[in-house]
């Protein structure tokens, strides 16, 4: 066979460097993402309407889309994840070396394959936040604290981090849960996604995703983009984003994949921001961040538009990610692993939609390598 024989196979479709861009691998009820019009629905209702209602809690939009991922309604789900969350506590001492990790998210996912091997999709959902927090506090050598099943997901979280968990917090952090915890097929879902095709169980599927959302394309940007706003806050932007761009590298939390116009997540924090500061102690602090931030952005997107005019480059979910996560005192190292715990809640429900609407994920490639001699 020749090289040229090699490299024609009938039926196949040219990859290009696309990374899949446009292409459809799912059906899926669970969100959607209007990348033109900067809409994100999650389970049948708007982002931003799902995260600011007034006693929003991330328990009811996991619930509503693990039903829909399992075809099956998900009573108690608050309680549930309370228990899930006591019984990931009583497995910590045997978790010290996963928890030692240097790196939050390797840490997170250590703990996820030894602590969570053979559980259920709650069991892994609840056993998230108290393996970050573990984390964390390891890292700063600090006592762990247990989790209380009184409390809801977030203000426990924030609680077992040692942070203040009073209401106008909590709220904070299930906005930002809630916002994201879907996505349509982003690559950490598609990951999961991709490993529940194989019939493996939810351990597996959430580690696999955990792996994707590690990387600074994807669920890595919030940390980075605190550290330019900290380079920024004292020099013109201008200058030093130009230098970023010489020296190679990309402006973190800007550019997106699907959206064309500015993230709606990017809104949804603004507004999370805007009502702690009212409501939080910390609350001119607040401000200023938020205020520096709006100048950054603007700066980045007048400066990406004259560099790539025909891609609209505009700030994404990790941008305003940092400031609120950073308002609410979590430690920047350990950013993504939050997103994560909030994402998880997606993971999950593709998961199940997988196992019943779906088959095995097996796409081709186009061989260009040579040919035998
Ligand atoms: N800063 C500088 N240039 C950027 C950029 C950014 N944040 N995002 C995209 N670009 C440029 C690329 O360098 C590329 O330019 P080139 O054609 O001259 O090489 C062009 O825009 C297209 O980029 P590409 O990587 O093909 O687009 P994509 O759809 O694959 O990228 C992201 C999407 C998110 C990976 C990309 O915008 C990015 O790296 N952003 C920064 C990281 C980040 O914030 N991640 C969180 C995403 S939610």
């Amino acid at each position: 066979m020749s090289h040229a024989e090699l490299r024609v196979q009938p039926g196949l479709t040219p990859a290009k460097a696309s990374g899949l861009e446009g292409v459809v691998v799912a059906d899926t009820q669970l969100s959607h993402v209007d990348g033109e019009r900067g809409e994100l629905i999650i389970a049948g209702s708007s982002a931003e309407t799902l995260a600011l209602a007034e006693g929003a809690r991330f328990e009811q939009v996991a619930a509503r889309l693990l039903a829909l991922g399992t075809g099956e309604g998900v009573p108690d789900l608050e309680q549930r994840l309370a228990s899930a969350r006591s019984a990931a506590f009583t497995r910590i001492a045997s978790l010290r070396g996963a928890l030692a990790l240097p790196d939050a998210m390797d840490a997170l996912l250590a703990a996820t394959a030894q602590g969570s091997a053979g559980a259920d999709a709650v069991s892994v959902l609840g056993a998230l936040p108290v393996y970050v927090a573990a984390a964390a506090r390891t890292r700063a050598a600090q006592p762990l604290i247990e989790p209380n099943p009184g409390l809801g997901h977030a203000p426990d979280f924030l609680s077992m981090l040692g942070l203040p968990a009073h209401a106008a917090r909590a709220r904070a952090l299930d906005a930002y849960w809630i916002t994201v915890s879907d996505h349509g097929l982003n690559a950490s879902t598609f990951t999961a996604r991709v490993v529940a095709s194989t019939g493996a169980d939810v351990m597996p599927c959430v580690v696999a995703g955990l792996g994707a959302l590690k990387g600074p394309l994807h669920g890595g940007a919030p940390g980075p983009v605190l550290d330019m706003l900290d380079a920024t806050a004292h020099v013109e932007p201008r200058a030093w984003l130009e230098a970023e761009i010489a020296a190679g590298r990309r402006i973190m939390g800007m550019g997106h994949r699907i959206y064309r116009v500015r993230d709606p997540r990017a809104f949804v924090f603004e507004r999370a921001l805007a009502r702690l500061e009212h409501e939080d102690a910390r609350g001119s602090t607040v401000a200023l961040r938020l205020a520096h931030a709006r100048h950054v952005e603007q700066v980045a997107e007048a400066l990406l538009s004259e560099r790539h005019p025909e891609r609209p480059l505009r700030a994404n979910v990790e941008f305003y990610t940092a400031l609120l996560l950073e308002a609410l005192g979590i430690p920047r190292d350990t950013f993504s692993a939050v997103f994560a715990i909030g994402r998880a809640a997606g993971w999950l429900a593709h998961v199940a939609e997988q196992r019943r609407t779906g088959k095995l994920i097996r796409p081709a490639s186009r061989y260009v390598g040579s040919a035998p001699q």
